[in-house]
């Protein structure tokens, strides 16, 4: 790789005297030559240039073209990606030379190459103008970096590169890929923990540079006109990816990099986590907390002192009486257990080390030769885990599956950029990994890493589905793992902490659309001891009613500081399991959007301009946001609020907790607020699936499902479709599930409801009855059945079995039971 790159630089001198003799701009950089002709080979398409520079385009599919651009022209790499996913090589690209340059055709797109000076343009099949080189600065290279400049138009929005601090809207900011360890980091910090080096434009396109160096975007910082991605070392590759719509540019980024794989299904409950929490009685203490109150609770983690030493997954000595017996405990009282795992061997930890350091597992360092001596920030000196040498993986996973087979249930991959990785930390530079240097692997080490330990679960627990959850990873990390977002917040100072809140919105938001639709942050924030819980229970109150929305929610705080909902009070108590609570009623529906993840790549949290791209007003809104497509919410993130402004798009969306009331969209509304309040809006024309509160996920598997219907207007209809599966295996990935599907539709006299269950690939469905509430003003006359059967109309309690209505005046809601035995696929309501 040196070696290539001192090749770049002697291209880059050459270059560099001739444009003297040229006599062009002084300045240091060199621009490639023309282009001098071309060469079709299936799928790809290089041209050559005057000099000795040669340019690839691959088509990947349609909408998603390959270019690498190679000052050498040997197009050579180092690793291979470790993104992006292999395509089987067949098709055929078509070129047609013009005078100009060349054209290149796509099912979606053209693509305009001009030869002199070289400069390279996407256009969608309509001869939209999608992205184009800025001037002649298509490539540029230097000692220093390569760069790529493409033109920003004045009304062009940039989003992306995951999870990064800092407005959605990236335009006029500069960005770093590094994965970096900034325990309490601030609201515009950069860079963070993981590397995306993904992003998309309101033009209708995206584009992922596939490269693991320290990499730099600047989206018009530097100038309004043009944006730059630049790299210090490895290879100029980049996708252009088509959308048009933000949507599609995601779902061509998942066919890219890999599907978001689903959760447990318990994984979607509430969990409960703490820096000290190392130990059996603290454990079963807080396990029993929750449930003496009722609160609800699947998952306990044990952060990484649960260890002897790092890392060889034995239970720390004193710390645990039984280990086995505290996890069959909590299995029983529906506890699910997660460990932490560091990725690295404590030099304390002897034989362990010196059976990793005998067998070549560690990164070296290339002054000694010897392992490489890593300071830890616990556990003394360490050896590096070399992830990217395949004979690691093997005896990683043996550790590793020493406590899934005590009955833990997954992993919190925590520490991996490696930590104390961070810009100022050059001696880290001198490691060396199986598949290179540290700086081209510091930020894929963190998910070679997952990788491992998914891959190693996998084959160990067949037909099981993993649950990593992971602060440092890059690109494709969606295929081993899900996302949280490290060390934020201010314990400390209540009020620095509110500003780390709202920080987590739009940084939440982001990681979604960069690949990690599951994701969490530590509820609380989790900087800082807290000297005064009454002071932090309005914050902790406040993060809850957000975090509950983090499709992964888990409390977490440094150290030994208690972070459980019953420490702040009993008013934040009560708040918090309410919070909770809501979390467990709307499972079915955040089910059924982890399965859209998984299919699409969408986000379960999404930016409001997912949703509502054309509206303005969306376009760099963070403190609010759609949570699938038919909620929206607007968490509260100041201190003593008595209203928080909301922006309603078009529409009319009714108050989810009042839905009497409703209000137009297209507007801001400034919502009144209390502590108890979380701003909760779902839109006309909406059906949202819940199901009775529980202990933890499915405590009661048979439940019935309730399906909230806000229904359309006159003639239009509201509908859902239910997912399920059976949450614990990968039959997903073959499409074991069911589907149930309810259609609403307003009609002169009255609504017609469909029903109807879809089972895919034989699953085992459970049968449920349903329960339908139409939110209405009218009282219905009569309910019946496509068979003419008529509905009895009920008591307010319903039996099980019984098929039932009845009218609710005063919330103004239709009540309707159906049995599951009853088969109903139809039922009328007449006013
Ligand atoms: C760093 C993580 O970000 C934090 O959540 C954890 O508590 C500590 N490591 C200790 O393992």
């Amino acid at each position: 790789m040196r070696m290539m790159f001192f090749k770049k630089i002697t291209v880059f001198a050459t270059l560099f005297a001739i444009s003297l003799l040229l006599r062009a701009a002084p300045d240091s950089v060199n621009k490639t030559g023309e282009i001098t002709g071309y060469e079709v080979d299936g799928k790809q398409v290089t041209f050559s240039f005057s000099d000795s520079t040669a340019m690839r385009l691959e088509l990947y599919s349609d909408g998603i073209v390959k270019v690498w651009i190679d000052p050498q022209g040997t197009f050579v790499r180092n690793n291979d990606s470790y993104a992006v996913l292999p395509k089987e090589e067949s098709g055929q690209v078509n070129v047609a030379e013009t005078p100009q340059g060349y054209e290149v055709y796509t099912g979606d797109l053209i693509i305009r190459i001009n030869k002199s000076p070289f400069g390279i343009r996407f256009f969608d099949k309509y001869q939209k103008l999608l992205l184009e080189d800025y001037q002649n600065k298509g490539f540029e290279v230097n000692d220093e970096y390569m760069s790529v400049s493409k033109t920003l138009r004045v009304d062009e929005n940039i989003y992306g590169l995951g999870e990064k601090a800092g407005p959605l809207n990236r335009r006029g900011r500069s960005y770093k890929m590094w994965n970096s360890d900034k325990p309490c980091y601030g609201v515009n910090e950069d860079p963070l923990y993981k590397s995306i080096p993904f992003f998309m434009s309101n033009y209708g396109y995206g584009l992922f540079f596939d490269n693991t160096y320290k990499t730099t975007f600047d989206f018009g910082e530097s100038d309004e006109n043009y944006f730059t991605f630049a790299t210090p070392g490895g290879e100029m590759v980049y996708y252009f990816l088509f959308g048009p719509t933000f949507k599609e540019i995601i779902a061509r980024y998942t066919e890219l990099t890999g599907k978001p794989i689903m959760p447990p299904k318990w994984a979607l409950g509430f969990s409960q986590s703490r820096g000290m929490l190392t130990n059996e009685k603290l454990t079963r203490d807080i396990a029993s907390g929750f449930r003496e109150r009722n609160i609800p609770c699947d998952i306990i983690y044990q952060d990484i002192g649960w260890t002897q030493h790092l890392q060889d997954f034995e239970w720390r000595d004193g710390n645990y009486g039984d280990p086995v017996q505290m996890l069959t405990d909590l299995e029983d009282q529906g506890f699910k257990v997660i460990v932490s795992q560091d990725p690295v061997i404590s030099q304390a930890n002897t034989s362990q080390w010196i059976e990793a350091d005998s067998l070549g597992y560690f990164t070296t360092d290339i002054r000694t030769g010897e392992s490489y001596d890593m300071p830890w920030p616990w556990g003394g000196n360490c050896g590096v885990v070399d992830f990217t040498n395949p004979e690691v993986a093997d005896w990683w996973g043996a550790y590793q599956q020493k406590v899934i087979d005590d009955g833990v249930r997954g992993f919190w991959t925590d520490m991996g950029e490696p930590a104390w990785s961070n810009e100022e930390s050059s001696d880290r530079l001198n490691m060396k990994h199986h598949d290179g240097m540290h700086d081209e692997i510091h930020n894929v080490y963190g998910l070679t890493w997952d990788k491992v330990v998914t891959e190693q679960f996998e084959k160990r627990n067949p037909n099981t589905r993993i649950f990593q959850m992971t602060r440092a990873a890059f690109a494709g990390m969606q295929r081993y793992t899900f996302g949280w977002s490290g060390d934020a917040g201010n314990g400390f100072h209540v009020t620095e902490g509110w500003k780390q809140l709202a920080n987590q919105v739009p940084l939440g938001l982001s990681a979604g659309m960069g690949g990690i639709p599951f994701w969490s942050c530590d509820i609380s924030g989790y900087c800082g001891d807290i000297e005064d819980y009454d002071a932090l229970g309005e914050l902790y109150a406040r993060w809850m009613q957000f975090g509950v929305f983090n499709p992964l929610s888990r409390a977490h705080h440094e150290g030994n500081n208690a972070v459980e909902p019953w420490l702040f009070g009993s008013h934040v108590e009560a708040v918090t399991k309410a919070a909770i609570e809501l979390k467990y009623s709307l499972f079915p529906y955040i089910y059924t959007y982890a399965r859209a993840a998984h299919d699409l790549g969408l986000p379960l949290m999404r930016a409001m301009f997912l949703e509502y791209p054309g509206d303005p007003e969306t376009a760099n809104l963070g403190t609010q946001f759609m949570f699938g497509e038919e909620l929206l919410v607007a968490p509260v993130m100041e201190e003593a609020a008595a209203t928080k402004r909301v922006y309603l798009p078009e529409g009319t969306w009714f108050d989810y907790h009042s839905p009497r009331v409703s209000y137009d969209g297209g507007q801001w509304i400034d919502f009144p607020v209390t502590l108890e309040t979380i701003p909760l809006f779902v839109k006309q024309g909406s059906v949202v699936p819940t199901m009775p509160v529980m202990q933890y996920i499915h405590e009661d598997p048979d439940y019935p499902l309730t399906y909230n219907i806000f229904p359309s207007r006159l003639n239009r209809s509201a509908s859902f479709e239910v997912y399920e599966d059976d949450g614990e295996t990968n039959d997903y990935k073959k499409d074991v599930f069911v589907k149930r599907s309810v259609q609403c539709k307003l009609l002169q006299n009255g609504y017609e409801i469909l029903l109807n269950e879809k089972v895919s690939n034989g699953f085992e469905v459970t049968p449920r009855d349903l329960m339908i509430r139409i939110h209405t003003d009218e009282k219905p006359a009569k309910i019946s059945t496509s068979d003419g059967d008529k509905l009895k109309k009920g008591e307010r309690h319903f039996e099980k079995g019984r098929k039932s209505w009845f009218y609710d005046k005063e919330n103004e809601v239709c009540v309707i039971q159906v049995p599951a035995s009853s088969q109903v696929d139809k039922l009328m309501v007449e006013f």
